[in-house]
């Protein structure tokens, strides 16, 4: 089949393989990888994913399907996820979901037109003390009003109108990177830090990222 990674992608696919022991550890983070490039996961990218790391594709969508944050068709710039579980509906939740659908003119699970918005309702997103709460592209807003929820839509709507955004891997840039480069800001493991390829099954002591028993000997 032909490549659905852009020739980087494949290069930093097959950097992120040898970082593994057993390829198909590498599964998830070459899926973030796809969606990083895409937006989304589509088909192309999970059969490359099964050929890369030796396994069907049935066991990437196995794995892709099981994760709510890998999404498996087009998502707007901006992820809309709001609140809606018991705390957050007892605070409005429900209210806030009709008041974000007529705002943006779509429903539930949908996207704008303008590939700006997708709108969700997702399960309880741990800050029930400030319920009703949302995440854009998984950035929390806490104790959200129906006019709070129109200030945020119009300030993304100007961002983007301005073509502005975040640096996707700096991850003190503030701001809302677009969605699909979350896992951009999460991969700074400092190298000595890192674990490295060991196998899994072999004794090698403890982590890497315990200190070695001697530097508490000698503090
Ligand atoms: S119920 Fe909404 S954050 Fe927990």
């Amino acid at each position: 089949m032909t490549d659905h990674f852009t020739p980087a992608n494949l290069d930093l696919a097959h950097e992120i393989i040898d970082r593994y022991p057993v390829k198909r550890s590498a599964m998830i983070p070459l899926l973030h990888l796809a969606q990083e490039q895409d937006g989304w996961v589509t088909e192309d990218a999970m059969r490359q994913i099964a050929e890369l790391v030796g396994v069907t594709p049935a066991e990437v969508l196995g794995t892709c399907s099981f994760y709510e944050m890998f999404k498996r068709r087009p998502v707007g710039r901006f992820l809309i996820n709001i609140c809606g579980t018991l705390s957050c509906q007892l605070m409005g939740a429900g209210e806030l979901i009709h008041h974000a659908e007529r705002k943006l003119g779509i429903t539930s699970g949908d996207t704008t037109p303008d590939g700006l918005f997708t709108l969700a309702v997702a399960e309880c997103q741990a800050a029930c003390t400030e319920a009703p709460c949302l995440q854009v592209n998984y950035r929390h807003r806490y104790r959200v009003t129906p006019e709070d929820f129109d200030i945020l839509v119009d300030e993304l709507r100007s961002e983007a109108d301005r073509g502005e955004g975040p640096d996707p891997g700096n991850p003190d840039a503030g701001g809302v990177p677009r969605h699909g480069v979350l896992s951009l800001s999460r991969q700074h493991i400092p190298a000595e830090r890192a674990a490295g390829p060991s196998s899994p099954t072999s004794d090698q002591g403890p982590p890497a990222w315990m200190p070695p028993p001697d530097a508490e000997e000698q503090k």
